[in-house]
């Protein structure tokens, strides 16, 4: 049974400008944040200082759209932004206990790079780096790694296991006290204490060993947001954190057991990894503010990045009237099915326009929308974690830098007060302040006298 009665864990999901599409537009938003480096550091002391265990960066290898044409992608706000391993080592470099949380791609990297970047990062950064792994989903991204389509979803899984096995693997090339540096025998390595792993599978040829000494935490902490079988089966083996887009408590919770409740099969406990659903606020100090902010950034989603969200799953609508309904000869579009369906009930239902349908759904992309006080926002993030549907949430800021530090200023000493959220950082490392073992390196663990009961 889940622990209800602890803290719960808070991380960044910061991308671009801000999830909000329509974000960037506002008066006081800074447009051009997903490429000013100034606001990137104030924002990670900022986070600092209001004790966030770590900031999460996703993102894509390519400007991944729906747009129907360069005009209509002109109006997108999620174009432009450093590439995050990057700008990581640039935040580590002005915070001292912030984790951070970069995503790479399995589809389109080596295992050695990503092996060899990540630990590197996690030694600059004195062990505070995680690795969110995925397998890409967009097309566009294929066409920038010399392939003509996108790998199948399927094979995508089964290169992404065998990478994170082959990285894992590459972690462990020297064990933790390796490097002795004899000065007085000359003697700089412990050869009993090297590994090199000459990993032959499916996929991947790895001789090894990495050229670098294991990583401060072990292993950089671990995230996956796959949502599929194989997502889950991947997240349950391999995965410190998981991420999810849920709207309401009873899609979280049954996401919480489906993916918890492999992870027996795989010999681990399910209090060792932290289910982090995705949670869009828009803070004010009364509930009028609050949705007067919301109403102002809504009104300003332009009608062609409205109809870019819902081309992903319907096509093409601009030769639709905007405040008509949608069409009934809608056509059916590969792989779209699971999002189809429930728009489609969602509009029927509630009499949606085009134009109604993309409001609603364009905000935070399939994640919950919290507007309102600081108390109606911990009122809902306490029920949900008390009612064990999730250990901790990820902060997706609608724009920056306002909307990410009216969560610092006003919800997070709303959580403190109720004894939800900590006033310091317990430890150094991201897994010391997640609360998350460090792996042991394989050679101590098979050294372990054997426990007996
Ligand atoms: C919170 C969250 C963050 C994600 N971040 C990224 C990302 O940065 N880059 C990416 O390519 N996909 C990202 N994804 C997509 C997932 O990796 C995955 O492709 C998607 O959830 C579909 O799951 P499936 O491929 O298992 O069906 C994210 C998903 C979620 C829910």
């Amino acid at each position: 049974m889940k622990d209800t009665t602890g803290q719960l864990k808070l991380g960044l999901s910061l991308v671009s400008n801000g999830t909000h599409p329509a974000g960037w537009r506002l008066p006081e938003a800074n447009a051009a944040a997903g490429m000013d480096i100034a606001l990137w550091k104030e924002m990670a002391k900022a986070a600092e200082a209001a004790c966030i265990h770590f900031m999460f960066l996703a993102d894509g290898i390519a400007v991944r759209t729906a747009a129907k044409d360069n005009d209509a992608l002109s109006y997108s706000g999620r174009i432009d932004q450093f590439e995050p391993l990057t700008l990581l080592g640039a935040l580590s470099g002005v915070t001292d206990r912030l984790g951070f949380i970069a995503t790479a791609s399995t589809t389109y990297n080596e295992p050695f790079h990503i092996a060899r970047k990540f630990a590197s990062l996690d030694h600059i950064s004195g062990g505070r780096i995680g690795w969110n792994v995925v397998t890409s989903w967009s097309e566009a991204e294929a066409l920038n790694f010399s392939r003509d389509k996108h790998m199948e979803h399927g094979a995508r899984y089964g290169r992404a296991e065998e990478f994170v096995d082959v990285v894992r693997g590459l972690w462990d090339s020297w064990e933790d006290d390796a490097f002795i540096r004899d000065k007085d025998g000359g003697r700089y390595f412990d050869p009993a204490k090297m590994h090199v792993l000459d990993h032959k599978g499916e996929h991947f040829k790895v001789k090894g060993p990495l050229n670098l000494a294991r990583p401060p935490q072990g292993y950089p902490v671990i995230a996956q947001a796959g949502s599929s079988e194989p997502g889950q089966e991947l997240a349950a083996r391999t995965a410190d954190l998981i991420y999810t887009a849920k709207r309401d408590p009873e899609g979280a919770g049954q996401f919480y057991e489906s993916v918890k409740g492999r992870f027996a099969k795989y010999g681990r406990a399910r209090s060792s990894a932290l289910v982090m659903p995705g949670i869009m606020p828009v803070v004010g100090k009364t509930m009028e503010e609050a949705e007067a902010k919301y109403r102002r950034v809504q009104e300003l989603i332009h009608p062609k990045v409205g109809l870019a969200m819902l081309a992903r799953t319907f096509g093409d609508l601009s030769q639709y009237d905007l405040d008509g309904p949608l069409p009934d000869d809608l056509p059916e579009l590969d792989g779209v099915k699971s999002h189809r369906e429930p728009l489609i009930r969602m509009a029927r239902e509630n009499n949606l326009s085009i134009r109604e349908l993309y409001m609603r759904v364009t905000g935070a992309a399939g994640h919950m929308q919290l507007c309102g006080t600081p108390e109606s926002i911990a009122d809902t993030m306490e029920s949900w974690f008390r009612a064990g549907v999730c250990d901790g949430f990820n902060i997706m800021a609608p724009w920056f830098p306002d909307g990410l530090y009216d969560f610092f200023d006003l919800v997070v000493p709303e959580l403190q007060r109720r004894g939800l959220f900590r006033t310091a950082y317990e430890g150094k490392t991201l897994r010391e302040n997640l609360g998350l073992p460090r792996p042991a390196h394989p050679a101590a663990k098979a050294a372990a006298p054997v426990e007996t009961v």
